[in-house]
Formats: structure tokens, sequence, C-alpha cells
């Protein structure tokens, strides 16, 4: 097998050292670092990578879409799609903002302990990047998913647009500007999710400690205070008050599992385009 040549292409001004380490670590051979790129730039960049190397060898080739910008990220990975013909192409993975990874060890987290058909789930701050695909992947599974936000029409948004990609999908919007909205939207749920913005409340202790059919409790949020008052950021399935209990840092250790195993993956095939629901059916084969 050749090389394994891993381009990172990333929206910032300067390429994420994060997901390069992440590269190295998954035993990537050369990395090609490119930053500031925007979509106009995809064509000649992707065209480097698919030309130079003969059909049988462009599964050794391989790109990942990083960056702080998520929606940045989305248009990059139609850009390089686009360049795509034949059997000239080679497989890319998308997670600006660690967004997929997260997302999928969020919800790998509560499968963990619950069967997600059938479960009803909230996600808060769903109309996030990070929300949105939680709560794309729960539906997915076949869970009643809300999504919250302070503004309703944002979370009608996110269940519009979850609803193009998930067929079947039980979606409701909620509004959440008032804890008394956040605490009727959590009724009844025997899954949280918060996805809020990083170092902002959801939801208070009385708040969780008052939803009595909750079971798991997930904070994506790892700067204080934390998303979910009283969840600790460590906290991996720690109970609390009944409640099995992750905190930011204790599903990120799934997260840079599933990272790890979806960039050495991109390797075995050509053709693979590893999003959310890709890297989420990864992180379930890692048991
Ligand atoms: N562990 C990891 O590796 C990892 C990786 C990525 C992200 N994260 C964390 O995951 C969380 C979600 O990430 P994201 O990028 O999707 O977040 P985001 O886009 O910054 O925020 C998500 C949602 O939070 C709501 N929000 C924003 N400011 C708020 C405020 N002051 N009060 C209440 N709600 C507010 C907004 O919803 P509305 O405007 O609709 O209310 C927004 O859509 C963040 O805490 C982030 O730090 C963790």
């Amino acid at each position: 097998m050749k090389r394994k040549i891993l381009l990172q292409l990333d929206c910032d001004p300067a390429a994420s050292v994060f997901d390069a380490v992440v590269a190295i670590d998954a035993d990537v051979d050369q990395l090609l670092q490119y930053q500031d790129v925007e979509p106009t730039r995809v064509r000649e960049l992707i065209h480097g990578a698919m030309f130079t190397r003969g059909p049988d060898d462009l599964k050794s080739t391989a790109i990942f879409i990083g960056g702080s910008d998520v929606s940045s990220g989305e248009n990059l990975l139609e850009a390089v799609q686009r360049c795509f013909f034949g059997p000239m192409r080679v497989s890319v993975m998308l997670d600006a903002n660690g967004a997929n990874t997260t997302a999928a060890a969020a919800v790998l987290a509560a499968r963990k302990h619950l069967e997600l058909k059938g479960a009803t789930a909230a996600v808060l701050g769903g109309t996030g990047p990070v929300g949105q695909r939680v709560a794309r992947l729960l539906a997915a599974e076949g869970a009643q998913v809300r999504i919250t936000s302070r503004a309703l029409e944002h979370a009608q948004a996110a269940c519009a647009a979850i609803g193009q990609h998930v067929d079947q999908a039980l979606l409701s919007a909620h509004s959440a500007g008032q804890p008394a909205q956040t605490a009727e939207a959590i009724t009844d749920c025997q899954i949280v999710i918060a996805a809020g913005a990083a170092g902002v409340e959801l939801i208070s202790s009385g708040l969780r400690k008052a939803a009595n059919k909750l079971r798991i409790a997930i904070d994506l949020n790892a700067v204080p205070p934390a998303g979910i008052e009283g969840i600790e950021v460590m906290d991996r399935g720690v109970e609390r008050d009944g409640v099995l209990c992750y905190g930011a840092i204790g599903v990120g250790g799934t997260k840079m599992k599933i990272h790890k195993a979806a960039i050495r993956h991109l390797f075995t095939a050509n053709n693979l385009v590893l999003d959310a629901p890709e890297i989420y059916e990864l992180g379930k084969q890692l048991g």
C-alpha cells in the first residue's frame, strides 16, 4: 500500500492543531494542511489529490474537513464532492468543530443504557451544529426528539432541516427561553442532551431533579458553568439523583476513539463520505 496521505482542509486562518495530532495518532503517514480554504479553492486541491495516483492507489489519499465553522465545512464538503467523477474520487470526512464525532459520542453514550427506539429525548440548544446532529441521530434511531431553542422558530427550522434527512422522524420544536418552558420541554423525557453554547447553563439541578422520568443526562458544554447544573465535566455514567450523567470530557474519550477510527477507515476505500450518520455507524462498531 502507498503511504497514507491526508489533506486537511480548514476554513480558519491556521489549520487545527487538534485535528493534525489526531490524524498523526491515527497512523497517517503524511499530513498536508491547507488553511483559509474556501469552496472556490477546493477544485485545484482535490484535482491534485485525484490525478496523482492511479485508481488502485486512490484509497491511500483522503481528505479531512475541519475548522471551527461547521457551515463552512459543509460547503467545503459539497465542493469536494462536486470534483469527483466515475472512479476518480478519494474518501472524505467532515468533522468541523468536532460536531460529527461529538454528536455520535453523545448518542452512543445514551444508547449504551437505553433502547433509543421509542424513547423520548430532549436536545437542549438543539439548533446549533452539534445539537442538530444529535437530534438527527436520535431521530434516525426511532426516538421521539424534542428540540429546544430560545426562539421557537429556530427550533422549528431545525426540525424541518432534520426531517429532510430522516424518513418519518418524530421531531417537535419547543421554546426554552424561560425555565418553566424548559421544564415543560423535558417533562416525560428519558434522555436530555444539552448542546447549548459553551459556558451557558440551560437547566438547573432543580429542573433536572423534577424531571422524574429522566434516566440519562448528557452535557456537552465543557466551559463553566455546566449546561446542566450538577453534572461534572468528567462524569461518565455517574449516577446522580437516580440519573446517569455524562459531562463533556466524559463523552470526549469516546469522541476521540471515533475520530481516530474514522480517519483510519478513510484509507480502506476511495469512495467513502463520512458525515454524521456514517461516523455514528463507525462508533457503533467500536462497541
Ligand atoms: N466535547 C467536545 O469535543 C465538543 C466539540 C464540539 C462542541 N462541543 C460543545 O457542544 C456544545 C454545542 O456546540 P455547538 O457548536 O453546536 O454550539 P453553539 O452553536 O455555540 O450553540 C448551540 C445553541 O446554543 C444556544 N445558545 C447560544 N447562546 C445561548 C445563551 N446565551 N443562552 C441559551 N442558549 C444559547 C443557541 O440556540 P438558540 O439561539 O436557538 O437558543 C445555539 O444554537 C457547546 O457547548 C460546545 O462547546 C464540545
